[in-house]
């Protein structure tokens, strides 16, 4: 526990930072929210000014800044989404972009900006920190969880959770009419989400771009388990499998086997949106208060993270470099469950 000496030591804000800007960007992920909120709290806690960024890189372009208090944030713990929108800003990736989006940051006299949001935002950041030397500390949200460096993102227990409702859901009706269902689960370059929704809910195959096998999985459901229509089945295919999505697998089952009904059920966007449960909540309040210790501490060019559930601190190089590995166990586990 921390004594109230060590709290009056960190409330001394002596680095030259005196103005920090807060933006999301890229996917919008459940705990955004909370984020937000602890990045403005806690730079108020150590007397530095807040501006909030409006629709992330784009509003840094074009200057679309709002000064933050305290109040500002109250009320949105739990709440989906973000109050200060999102976008997928091509122009950043341009040096003129970059160039404009600087200008404006100097103009207003923001010192630091945290960067909430995927591998994208990152790339972005990691660019625009490595060509100007300006401060940029990174807090990882995306339902998607792929990043490198961080056992958890923000949103990624939410959307986990409303998978698992949707495909239990979807399970009453394969079952009553014996069907398969193929449901698709978000996730354009990795497959945590469907992995591990997959296993939580019993599905028979899932299909991931991290397994090579599970194609053949998938060829023996349908050639053993598979055997009549009293038999119903969940196959979660990644939207990112090298297969294709949840309709071209599909596709190919019903020209193999045009006895057997079979049905696609895509669950798209409903996966980001909805209050963020406890989990994400909590780890975005961490998170953010790191992030604002982390600018304090003259850190810069990096993501916290949690790893173990201790805070850590990725270089934004290494953070896009490398990939968030599926853990062998999940996939055993799987084929373990389906014997
Ligand atoms: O990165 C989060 C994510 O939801 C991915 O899983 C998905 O492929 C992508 O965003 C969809 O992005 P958009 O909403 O821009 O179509």
């Amino acid at each position: 526990m921390s004594s109230g000496k060590d709290h009056s030591e960190k409330n001394k804000n002596t680095s030259t930072i005196k103005t920090i800007g807060v933006l999301t960007s890229g996917g919008d992920s459940p705990g955004m929210n909370a984020a937000i909120r602890a990045v403005v709290r806690t730079a108020l806690a150590r007397n530095l000014k807040v501006t909030g960024i409006r629709r992330g890189y784009q509003g840094m372009i074009e200057g679309d800044f709002l000064p933050m208090k305290s109040s500002d944030v109250s009320g949105i713990i739990q709440q989906g989404g973000t109050i200060l929108k999102t976008a997928r800003c091509k122009e950043f990736q341009t040096t003129e972009g970059r160039a404009k989006a600087y200008q404006q940051l100097i103009k207003a006299g923001i010192d630091a900006v945290v960067v909430i949001g995927g591998e994208g935002s990152f790339t972005g950041a990691l660019i625009f920190s490595e060509e100007y030397h300006y401060p940029l500390i990174g807090i990882p949200g995306t339902i998607d969880n792929d990043i490198f460096g961080t056992d958890y993102t923000i949103g990624y227990d939410t959307a986990l959770n409303t998978v698992v409702e949707a495909i239990d859901k979807i399970k009453d009706t394969a079952s009553s009419h014996g069907r398969i269902f193929f449901v698709e689960v978000m996730g354009r370059e990795a497959g945590l989400l469907a992995i591990n929704s997959g296993i939580a809910c019993g599905a028979e195959v899932i299909m991931i771009p991290e397994s090579d096998d599970d194609r053949q999985q998938l060829d023996r459901f349908m050639q053993k388990g598979y055997k009549n229509k009293e038999t119903s089945g969940i196959v979660v295919v990644a939207e990112g499998d090298e297969v294709g999505g949840a309709l071209k697998v599909a596709e190919k089952v019903r020209e193999q086997y045009p006895e057997i009904e079979v049905r696609v059920s895509i669950l798209g966007h409903m996966q980001r949106g909805g209050s963020p449960t406890a989990k994400d909540r909590v780890s975005a309040t961490l998170m953010g208060v790191a992030a604002i210790q982390a600018l304090l501490d003259n850190k810069q060019g990096v993501m916290v993270g949690l790893d173990d559930e201790q805070i850590v601190h990725v270089p934004f190089r290494n953070a896009v470099k490398y990939k968030h590995p599926v853990d062998q166990n999940l996939l055993e586990a799987q084929k373990l469950m389906n014997i």
